[in-house]
């Protein structure tokens, strides 16, 4: 792999303020907050407004980046918005997002890997830097999910909230975040998890025609826990270091218990990893940059950290990175 001439620079966050509990959803389908926290660790979720979308909630999260960081975006040259929850089709939360922060030299686009979003992301703004075509450049995940989650659907309506994170990518040869990369994809598994309005057919097989969420959530459950543990050890090999090296993991955060399986399989101290997952639910692209955001904030990350984040979901797909900390 070509030596990474870009680092992660800043970091920002929003999330709506409505607060939908557990208790709230007891009202809504045949469920309890015992079952739910029990199942997946979570407590709560956030949900947008009815005039609330995926580009005010990443254009949020950057005003947040702005505010905390001073840096200057004006001369951002790229945006990379990671979502399966666009406003439109077209024109793409991206361009909104640039016309909304007045940036006028941008290229914009979105990325759709569903959960693994964030990282796919950051993946490709390490390569566009590197590769000497871009020098700065704002990778946004951000989703509206309760705008596409059936809430008559108790297996997946306690799952899902919304979010937006962005991270800050900028040329830097001499302090670079990025030490190796491990994304893949199990398409013909799609059918797992898929939320569609155009299709009835997945590689021939009848699927529902809606744009809700629709989950197979025990099959995507044993999928991640095994699948991701592998993952690991081949991101590890690529960057040759072993997991004693890794100071912080941060898991896409879909469920607590998934999170303690993959951690057990992987021999990784939950202790050291990050999620967010207990107050906002599932964010799906926005789960790992809420958690490396607070951590941040709390102070909790040191220059020098070797910090693996690995996104995995929908596709399925999956994208994990190796980066060495330096804000
Ligand atoms: O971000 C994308 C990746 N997505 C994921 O990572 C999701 C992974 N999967 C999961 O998180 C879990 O599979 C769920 C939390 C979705 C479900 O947990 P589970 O332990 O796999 O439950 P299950 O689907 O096997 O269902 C067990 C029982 C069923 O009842 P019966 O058939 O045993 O009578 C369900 O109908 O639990 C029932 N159930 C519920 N009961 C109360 C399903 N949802 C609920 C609910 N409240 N909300």
């Amino acid at each position: 792999m070509n030596q990474s001439k870009a680092r992660i620079t800043a970091l920002g966050s929003y999330v709506p303020e409505k607060v939908l509990t557990n208790d709230d959803l007891e009202k809504m389908v045949d469920t309890s907050d015992e079952w739910i926290v029990q199942r997946t660790g979570i407590k709560e979720r956030r949900i947008s407004r009815e005039d609330e979308y995926t580009s005010d909630l990443s254009y949020q999260a950057v005003q947040d980046l702005v505010s905390r960081s001073q840096k200057q975006i004006d001369d951002v040259d790229m945006i990379i918005v990671c979502t399966l929850t666009p406003d439109f089709k077209t024109p793409s939360v991206a361009s909104l997002l640039q016309a909304k922060l007045g940036i006028q030299q941008a290229g914009a686009l979105d990325l759709n890997a569903a959960c693994a979003g964030f990282t796919y992301g950051l993946h490709m703004a390490n390569g566009l830097i590197t590769a000497g075509l871009h020098k700065k450049i704002l990778v946004v995940g951000a989703e509206t999910l309760s705008k596409i989650t059936d809430y008559e659907d108790r297996t997946t309506c306690i799952l899902f909230g919304d979010g937006a994170g962005v991270a800050l990518v900028e040329y830097d040869e001499k302090h670079p975040s990025f030490l190796a990369a491990h994304v893949g994809s199990e398409g013909e598994k799609g059918k797992h998890l898929y939320s569609s309005n155009l299709s009835n057919q997945l590689f021939g097989e009848e699927i529902q025609a809606t744009s809700r969420i629709v989950q197979n959530g025990r099959e995507v459950y044993k999928w991640a826990v095994t699948s991701v543990p592998k993952g690991l050890n081949s991101l590890l090999d690529k960057a040759s270091m072993s997991l004693k090296e890794v100071n912080w993991f941060v898991p896409h955060s879909a469920n607590l218990r998934m999170i303690e399986s993959i951690c057990e399989r992987a021999g990784f101290p939950l202790e050291q990893t990050l999620y967010r997952l207990v107050n906002y639910g599932n964010t799906s692209s926005a789960t790992i940059p809420l958690a490396l955001n607070k951590a941040h904030v709390e102070g909790k990350l040191k220059a020098g950290d070797t910090i693996i984040l690995y996104g995995f979901g929908g596709g399925l797909s999956f994208a994990g990175l190796v980066i060495e900390w330096g804000i």
